[in-house]
């Protein structure tokens, strides 16, 4: 004759406040002994309630969201007989799988039927919950209790037993029954990403995992083992444009992402004071009108990079497997914003240039890069590379390594601060840097002392007169036409 069992919430330890993060069933769902009923949810852990018999359910007392303790009733479920004996008793799960998370175990109830001796007991399975059943023990209070019946007796698994899943660390956030999924269809967890609440991993993430790699997505290169690019249709969400890539963005963006992922960055900041490099500039603009060849702070900044380089070799550097490659030449690269995207002409031999050839260079190469002209020669062999966006604008920014180099110099837009001179506050126009250096190759002592060295090599590169701070009146006017005629007879010597 059908029996109606009350099925609860089984001993989970002093937890009051579980949730339940789901229902696997519904009236009607025929279940068998052991199948997962509901999965809880505490902050450490998650695990599923496992049905104490076979039957069918009449009513579901939970729903998603509920909070829940022990003795909360889960279902009713309608049992053709009693719950049948496991062949022996529950043995609690292996230490190293939930027990850090798991929540303080309480004993289950020592079932009176001798068990066989703790060793010989099945382990279960990392993500399994062990059974634990046996028929002549009386239901621990609050466990499935048979509706006007003698009760039937059910003995639930104890928490340890039941916590599968340890949320945190390098485990992988899924519930045992997801676990279970994944183990059916060969797929290990920890590949899966989960895309529920706290990266809680569904079912629905292991097939979207198995349908990515029938797809043909495979893990990147280089050890990394990197999941699947999310494929959305933006178009359900409201009106979209798809435009291609173009070809240097393609190439460029491979290359950033295999230097972003494979090069472990650290990015120095600092500032140059610019003050009185800025008037020499300014005055060497004046004094090469006529010429045509306009110098702006990039051709100082590639002067400065040289003397830096000079100074730290492990700057002009590339990682061959077990060596480091030590260069002796000065190519210096610099990111050109292109209508096509991002570009890297490189200013061979930098170090033999003067101030003037060096904005030349910089003016004519960064018009190629922009009409899609540069030829192969002139975007290879870079040493170092610089990233100016001071003529756009922003304060620091984090630029990415351009391999085989190990070191990449940002810059941003020069601004006026007041600065303490020891006296006083005195206007000094400070430039942003931002070096992103390999550290691997480069530690985080020698990327202060380059920045701290490369602001002071750029601010020496104006002549004395123009290293204070601004002057006015006549005697001020006097030694600016000064400086304008030094800034020329410098630049044609540098
Ligand atoms: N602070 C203040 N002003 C600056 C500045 C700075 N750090 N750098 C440049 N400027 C000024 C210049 O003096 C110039 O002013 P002016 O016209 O009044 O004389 C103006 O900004 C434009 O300079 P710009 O065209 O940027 O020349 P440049 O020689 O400094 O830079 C390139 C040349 C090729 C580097 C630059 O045009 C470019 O493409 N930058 C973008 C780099 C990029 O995309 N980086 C991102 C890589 S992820």
């Amino acid at each position: 004759m059908p029996k109606v069992l009350e099925v609860k919430i089984p001993d989970i330890g002093d937890f009051a406040e579980v949730a339940v993060i789901e229902v696997m069933v519904k009236p009607g769902d025929t279940v068998k002994p052991e199948d997962p009923l509901i999965t809880l949810e505490s902050d450490k852990a998650t695990m599923d309630v496992p049905s104490p018999a076979g039957g069918q359910v009449k009513d579901v007392r939970l729903k998603v969201g509920d909070k829940v303790a022990q003795g909360t009733l889960i279902l009713l479920l309608e049992t053709a007989q009693a719950p049948e004996a496991p062949a022996a008793p529950a043995k609690p799960a292996p230490k190293a799988e939930p027990a850090a998370a798991a929540p303080a175990t309480k004993p289950a109830a020592p079932p009176r039927a001798a068990p066989a001796p703790a060793a010989e007991a099945p382990v279960p399975e990392p993500g399994m919950r062990a059974s634990g059943f046996a028929t002549d023990l009386p239901p621990p209070p609050g466990q499935g209790e048979e509706v006007n019946a003698p009760p039937p007796v059910v003995l639930m698994p104890g928490p340890a037993e039941m916590v599968a899943a340890v949320i945190g660390g390098s485990r992988s956030h899924a519930s045992p029954s997801v676990r279970r999924f994944a183990r059916e269809l060969g797929v290990d967890v920890a590949k899966v990403r989960g895309t529920g609440p706290k990266g809680r991993i569904s079912k629905e993430d292991v097939q979207s995992f198995i349908k990515a790699v029938m797809a043909g997505a495979r893990p990147a290169g280089g050890g990394l083992d990197i999941i699947a690019w999310p494929k959305v249709d933006f178009s359900k969400f409201g009106s979209i444009e798809a435009q291609p890539l173009s070809r240097i963005r393609k190439i460029a963006g491979a290359n950033l992402a295999r230097n972003w992922v494979m090069i472990p960055h650290v990015t120095q900041f600092d500032e140059a004071d610019i003050t009185g490099l800025e008037r020499y500039r300014v005055a060497l603009n004046k004094a090469h009108e006529k010429d045509g060849i306009k110098v702006t702070v990039l051709a100082f900044l590639i002067k400065a990079a040289v003397e830096a380089l000079k100074k730290f070799p492990e700057f002009n550097s590339s990682l061959d497997g077990e060596s480091l490659v030590i260069k002796h030449y000065y190519h210096i690269g610099f990111a050109a914003d292109t209508p096509n995207g991002l570009m890297v002409p490189v200013i061979h031999n930098a170090d033999r240039k003067s101030l003037l050839e060096l904005a030349r260079d910089a003016a004519e190469l960064a018009s190629k890069a922009r009409e899609g002209k540069l030829q192969l020669a002139e975007m290879q062999s870079g040493c170092f590379s610089i990233s100016s966006l001071g003529g756009i604008g922003g304060t620091l920014f984090t630029p990415i390594i351009n391999a085989p180099e190990v070191a990449i110099l940002g810059v941003s837009r020069a601004e006026m601060k007041q600065k303490w001179d020891g006296k006083r506050f005195a206007p000094r126009l400070m430039l942003p840097l931002s070096l992103s250096y390999d550290h691997r190759v480069i530690d985080g002592a020698s990327g202060a002392r380059f920045t701290t060295f490369f602001a002071q090599a750029l601010a020496s590169l104006a002549p004395a007169a123009e290293g204070g701070a601004p002057k006015r009146g006549r005697k001020a006017a006097k030694s600016r036409n000064a400086a304008r005629k030094a800034a020329k007879k410098k630049s044609k010597k540098r």
